[in-house]
């Protein structure tokens, strides 16, 4: 496996370092009187969690992915994922982790592969710029739907069935490689009654838990990357974070660290990684930490409105935008810094033709160096500043350490909603919104709803204006 340690350092979240603004000691002491209930109900629901087999179940799977690629990057110049939220956000976290950042743009031969796209939303003008440069025929499209009923995705794939079938008649076959439930949902209907295969996410494992099964793995077989590093990355952080004792178990200390931030008021939990490549994997944990945590009741059907607003931030970028606030701002945040420690590249800043003046003590350095020293400098910035932080600093960026940081940020948001009492892996919130979009859409079954949109709710005509 390629260099993939994961360090953590959660101490800036305590009052002993942040200057009182942080956890303080005998509150953290209490809290950790949770673990021992807290890693008995992990390991009471593993099976209830079937993503956490994903590591280990696989062989086949990862095979008929494998075999699925070379065909697709045998036959094909594009390949397309259709999906959205959990079964996108994955995809679009490895592409931008471990491939070149300009990979679409690369001559054939140094990709290795088809170009490689990932299309999660339904406005049109992204819709047709992708028809623009993409030949259809030449395009494998990996529709991956695990309701098989959501209205973007559908959408999606009815539009290229059109340009498939005028483009290419019946071999259409051919382009489509879908991803669905088992038994349930429309597309697996349309699936069967097509006579097509299919590729499953397995049952109990939810959307934004499903990056490591065919969602996310038929991607990285297409962008040759090595599956098997990425699930024994998986694996590896499974073994850290099913330890019992709270010292060794990184997943159990971010859970128990954040939700007590939550308690006092820290609403807002920033992801702020120092490396471009790491933005969408930003995207894919504000999704999971939201979308798992954000509830409105707990359990036992009290009412808590519980939750941490995610917000994405990217190292160095947003320290002209966003660091103003977080530095001077409310204790309202905790902030996550991910470092990684050898980038693929290096570029040193040279000597300057003509006189730089007082810029030159940068010539010599690297802009490796530089982005270490802005994070380092932005940690001790906050830390001095009283905000609750965290750093994870991540050996290299490869398959097994994404493998590693999926599975961390899974089991802590598990961890999380056990300590929550809250069910971490339903979303009902996103359900009212999805009925009214059925509605919206003339879906038969609807007029009630649509008939409640068209009444409306109170408008106050002295708020409403144009210019
Ligand atoms: O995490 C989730 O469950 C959601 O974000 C889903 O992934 C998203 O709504 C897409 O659903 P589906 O895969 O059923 O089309």
């Amino acid at each position: 496996m390629e260099p993939s340690r994961i360090s953590f350092d959660f101490s800036h979240m305590l009052a002993a370092a942040t200057g009182g603004h942080g956890i303080r000691e005998e509150v953290f002491d209490r809290a950790a009187a949770r673990i021992p209930a807290l890693h008995q109900a992990m390991e009471a629901g593993r099976e209830a969690m079937a993503w956490r087999a994903l590591p280990y179940v696989q062989q086949d799977i990862v095979a008929a992915c494998r075999a699925a690629a070379a065909r697709i990057n045998a036959e094909f110049d594009n390949f397309v994922v259709f999906g959205i939220g959990g079964s996108a956000l994955g995809s679009k976290a490895l592409f931008s982790a471990c491939c070149h950042s300009h990979y679409n743009a690369l001559p054939r031969e140094r990709r290795g592969g088809v170009r490689f796209y990932v299309e999660d939303n339904v406005d049109p003008d992204r819709m047709n710029a992708l028809l623009d440069v993409i030949d259809v025929k030449r395009t494998a499209f990996h529709i991956i739907t695990k309701s098989g009923n959501t209205v973007e995705t559908m959408s999606q794939f009815i539009i290229i069935l059109d340009r498939l079938r005028k483009e290419l008649g019946e071999n259409l076959r051919n382009n489509l490689f879908i991803t669905t439930d088992r038994k349930s949902g429309i597309m697996k209907g349309i699936a069967d009654a097509e006579g097509w295969d299919t590729f499953t996410v397995p049952d109990g494992v939810g959307g934004r838990f499903s990056v490591l099964c065919p969602v996310g793995l038929l991607s990285a077989a297409v962008l040759n990357l090595d599956l098997d590093a990425l699930l024994a990355g998986a694996a590896e952080m499974d073994a850290a974070c099913s330890r019992p004792a709270l010292a060794e178990n990184p997943a159990y200390q971010y859970a128990l660290l954040y939700t007590e931030a939550m308690r006092m008021g820290a609403n807002i939990s920033v992801m702020l990684p120092y490396a471009d490549a790491l933005a969408p994997f930003s995207e894919w944990y504000c999704q999971l930490w939201a979308e798992s945590l954000g509830k409105r009741n707990d359990r036992a059907g009290h009412s808590v409105h519980c939750g941490q607003t995610p917000v994405r931030a990217l190292g160095v970028t947003d320290q002209h935008s966003q660091i103003q606030l977080y530095n001077e701002g409310p204790f309202d945040k905790v902030i996550s810094f991910i470092g990684v420690e050898h980038f693929h590249s290096e570029l040193v800043i040279p000597a300057a033709p003509i006189d730089v003046r007082d810029v030159s003590y940068l010539c010599g350095h690297s802009l490796n160096e530089l982005i270490a020293a802005e994070m380092s400098a932005t940690v001790h910035a906050v830390t001095k500043n009283g905000k609750m932080n965290n750093t994870i600093m991540v050996e290299s960026l490869n398959e097994a350490s994404l493998g590693k940081l999926f599975f961390f940020f899974e089991m802590a948001t598990a961890a999380a909603g056990e300590l929550l009492d809250i069910n971490a892996f339903d979303q009902p919130g996103v359900e009212e919104g999805k009925i009214a979009t059925f509605a919206l859409m003339g879906r038969p079954g609807y007029a009630e709803k649509a008939a409640e949109l068209r009444a409306g709710s109170a408008a106050d005509a002295r708020l409403m204006l144009s210019v």
